[in-house]
């Protein structure tokens, strides 16, 4: 009887507790306020949706269609009493203000309310973040299970930190096709990124028709196809097909421009000049300083070097010339064409990495220098931004330039990206310019992102935990200069979609919370944990992350008496370690690493797999004794 009273207490204590403690709420970004409530709310076919305000149209087909298809219920419209409730507030909430939200799940309801369309699509999407996994899928066991799907009760209201909230996407070291360009749109939105920049030209591909400037695409949009390490391959033969590449026609431009608005992105161009021009020089090889030069788009082989510790050269001049009135002709007519494509306040001219050997031997620009009193390479490099400061200007556009566009003065009104770290953005906001904060040590992603023997080879690294610590506002700025914060994806390495995406995530969720969620909710555990569960989410909408977070950080030291000793530290908390040196595949049972481990004299490999809760993460990762050596601090 005793035992029988016990079960009973037992069952109903653990039924009450599965009552109140539905799934915890796992929203990337993370809002600035959740209150979680008690209960939940059933989906169940046949619900209702209201809407009030106007132009709101577009967003609400996009979540009936999307929650249509991850629930197979089908919201019908009626005037009240709606199982879905939204409305636009009209600006009667200003602590919302043009991008916040309130979003209310109750037992019986969900409300979402904001002042301005963006703010409704925005709490959409954090609503979507509530549905079970599984409604990221496709497949049929949605069908089976929508009548049991459950969603928290929660309150969360929620604003961005920042206004500019920026990924960039390099269309030109390799081509992505328009289609490519909508999946991207639609997997940045869905963590609240709001601003597209596409890197639209470079020395490996001209990606935008110029219908004044046939050539441009004609000669500059392709290149023979390679598909071997970058930096790795011998120069084109000249009879060697063009068989890569591609551009975004006018038609193109327009679609996706739509596309990204009716999603709340704004798309940034970036024509980049005067260096990283080799494409354009390759349809009008007289617009470069070095006549007789042989131009084509580059395939990938080197034609720079970057000595440690040294300035970077060019061993062959892929620059525009500012002495030659015909380039800012021409890029009259380029910039006019922009500007009637893309609708968003700014342009972005590039300005980075101007290689400035060709430079200093050029008779047009020795003479340049001579008639308009400039000193040295970096006053001539500013003349030639402010003559395009003043061409982008003429179009009605505002002008961004990397921060390189500061040296030898800025151009009035020009606008900094910087990406140096954050030292070229701080100087340009001290000037009262304004900034986006995009430096390399937190936000470029084209690096590796864990254990370097076994991830895809790039110069330098960057971890998850280092883009999370990004923080675009310096304190000693004023914030009204800081636009925001951008992540970059350069894809030299990077030649098709799916590894875009293994790039991409996580680490872009750490700059998404970076520039979304209040500085106060930033927190490193918590955000693993709610990573892990949009990797859930992730694998039921097929898209492709990167688990290098789990990899563990090895390095080794020399102990006392002169051994080598593993060192190994790691970035996710409540993970175990463990090794084995005798070449076989370890798992859970072997040694776990917890302190500098001396290794005996005859181990060849360090082999490790990680475990959290029991379970394998990440990969394995074997490490030679001859690399470990190389890596004593
Ligand atoms: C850059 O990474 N060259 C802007």
């Amino acid at each position: 009887m005793k035992k029988l009273f016990v079960f009973v207490v037992l069952s109903v204590s653990v039924l009450l507790l599965t009552a109140q403690d539905t799934e915890p709420i796992h929203i990337i970004p993370n809002p600035s306020s959740v209150i979680k409530g008690n209960g939940e709310l059933t989906l169940k076919m046949g619900m209702t949706m209201s809407v009030e305000g106007e132009g709101i149209q577009h967003v609400i087909d996009q979540f009936k269609e999307r929650f249509l298809k991850a629930t197979s219920i089908n919201l019908s419209i009626v005037p009240s009493k709606a199982d879905f409730q939204f409305s636009l507030l009209k600006d009667t909430d200003p602590s919302l203000g043009t991008e916040g939200y309130r979003l209310e799940v109750t037992a019986s309801n969900v409300i979402i309310q904001a002042n301005q369309p963006a703010g409704l699509f925005y709490g959409i999407q954090s609503f979507l973040q509530l549905l079970p996994k599984e409604t990221e899928s496709n497949t049929a066991l949605r069908k089976k299970k929508a009548g049991a799907w459950k969603i928290p009760v929660v309150t969360i209201t929620d604003t961005p930190r920042f206004g500019w909230r920026g990924l960039m996407f390099d269309v030109s070291r390799h081509f992505f096709t328009k289609q490519e360009v909508k999946q991207f749109i639609d997997e940045m939105v869905r963590y609240k990124f709001n601003l597209l920049h596409l890197h639209l030209t470079d020395d490996q591909g001209w990606r935008i028709q110029i219908k004044s400037l046939p050539q441009l695409t004609d000669v500059g949009a392709w290149r023979p196809k390679r598909e071997g390490k970058w930096a790795n391959t011998p120069d084109p033969a000249p009879d060697e097909p063009k068989n890569y590449g591609g551009f975004y026609t006018h038609e193109d431009i327009k679609e996706l421009v739509q596309y990204a608005k009716e999603r709340f992105v704004n798309i940034l161009p970036e024509i980049d000049i005067p260096g990283h021009s080799m494409a354009m020089l390759a349809a009008f090889p007289d617009l470069s300083a070095t006549p007789g030069t042989k131009y084509w788009v580059n395939a990938g082989e080197k034609f720079m070097e970057w000595p440690a510790g040294a300035h970077f050269y060019a061993l062959k001049d892929n620059n525009l010339s500012p002495a030659n009135e015909k380039v800012y002709q021409v890029l009259d007519k380029v910039f006019t064409e922009v500007a009637q494509l893309f609708p968003f306040e700014y342009i972005h001219m590039g300005g980075d990495e101007t290689a400035k050997n060709f430079w200093e031997k050029s008779e047009e620009i020795k003479e340049l220098m001579k008639r308009e009193n400039l000193k040295d390479m970096d006053a001539v490099q500013s003349y030639f931004v402010k003559r395009v400061e003043k061409i982008i200007r003429s179009k009605g556009k505002k002008m961004m330039g990397w921060d390189e566009i500061l040296e030898g003065g800025l151009a009035e009104g020009a606008s900094v990206m910087s990406w140096r770290g954050m030292k070229g953005g701080i100087a340009a906001a001290k000037a009262n310019h304004t900034v986006v904060m995009s430096p390399t040590d937190f936000a470029y992603l084209d690096y590796y992102q864990g254990e370097k023997t076994v991830e895809p080879p790039v110069y330098a690294g960057l971890r998850l935990q280092k883009a999370y610590q990004f923080d675009p506002l310096p304190d000693s700025v004023d914030p009204k200069f800081i636009l925001g914060g951008q992540a970059n994806l350069w894809t030299e390495q990077i030649q098709n979609f799916r590894t875009v995406q293994y790039m991409l995530w996580p680490r872009a969720l750490a700059i998404a919370e970076s520039v979304w969620s209040p500085k106060e909710r930033k927190n490193w555990a918590d955000f693993v944990n709610r990573v892990e569960h949009q990797f859930d989410r992730m694998n039921h909408a097929k898209i492709r992350y990167s688990t290098a977070m789990y990899d563990p950080i090895i390095s080794a030291r020399y102990d006392a008496q002169k051994n080598l000793a593993l060192v190994v530290d790691k970035e996710i908390p409540d993970m175990d370690i463990h090794f084995s040196i005798d070449e076989s595949n370890p798992d859970h049972t072997y040694r776990k690493y917890t302190d500098p481990y001396t290794l005996p004299k005859d181990v060849a490999t360090v082999k490790f797999v990680c475990y959290k809760n029991g379970k394998q993460v990440g990969r394995q990762i074997n490490i030679s004794v001859e690399e470990l050596k190389k890596r004593v601090r």
